[in-house]
């Protein structure tokens, strides 16, 4: 398996983070529980960010070097952190909901420029057997199995 379908798997989990939080940022008018929903996704989506700034970001650098669209992407990366730490410390629930809905329109619109422009860059720079070995370390970083009984090289 290629680390960029890997990686677009991961997009599919957090774009149902994003619309729960979503739709509990519409909805409540409860602190806590708008800040639960907000906690799982942080974790989830900095894992996510670390795992592509680890192991795809820095194969692409060389191709692409440290400005364009993968300095655009490190950046996006880690400009929102800000919003997250903001948002734990805000204790009023209007200014908590307007804090969490530009972060999750800037983490949304974040994901369609890697879907759209970044990972289809990284498989035309990076040959099928690279994808596959970044695909490989992502499986062992996330404790997951891919192609166990060897079925993937069947015909
Ligand atoms: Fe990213
Ligand atoms: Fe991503």
């Amino acid at each position: 398996m290629k680390i960029t379908d890997a990686l677009l798997g991961e997009h599919g989990i957090n774009y149902i983070l994003f619309s729960h939080t979503r739709d509990t940022v519409d909805n409540s008018h409860v602190l806590q529980g708008i800040s639960n929903s907000v906690s799982v996704l942080g974790h989830v989506l900095m894992d996510h960010v670390q795992v592509e700034d680890d192991l795809l970001f820095p194969k692409l650098e060389p191709y692409l070097g440290q400005i364009g669209p993968l300095a655009v992407m490190r950046m996006e990366h880690h400009g929102p952190e800000d919003l997250l730490e903001k948002s734990k410390n805000e204790t009023d629930v209007r200014t908590l909901k307007f804090i969490l809905t530009e972060f999750l329109d800037l983490r949304y619109s974040h994901f369609r420029k890697e879907e759209m422009l970044l990972f289809c860059m990284a498989q035309q720079i990076l040959d099928k057997q690279k994808l596959i070995e970044l695909g490989q370390q992502w499986a062992d970083s996330r404790d997951v199995t891919i192609d166990g009984h060897g079925c993937l090289g069947a015909a």
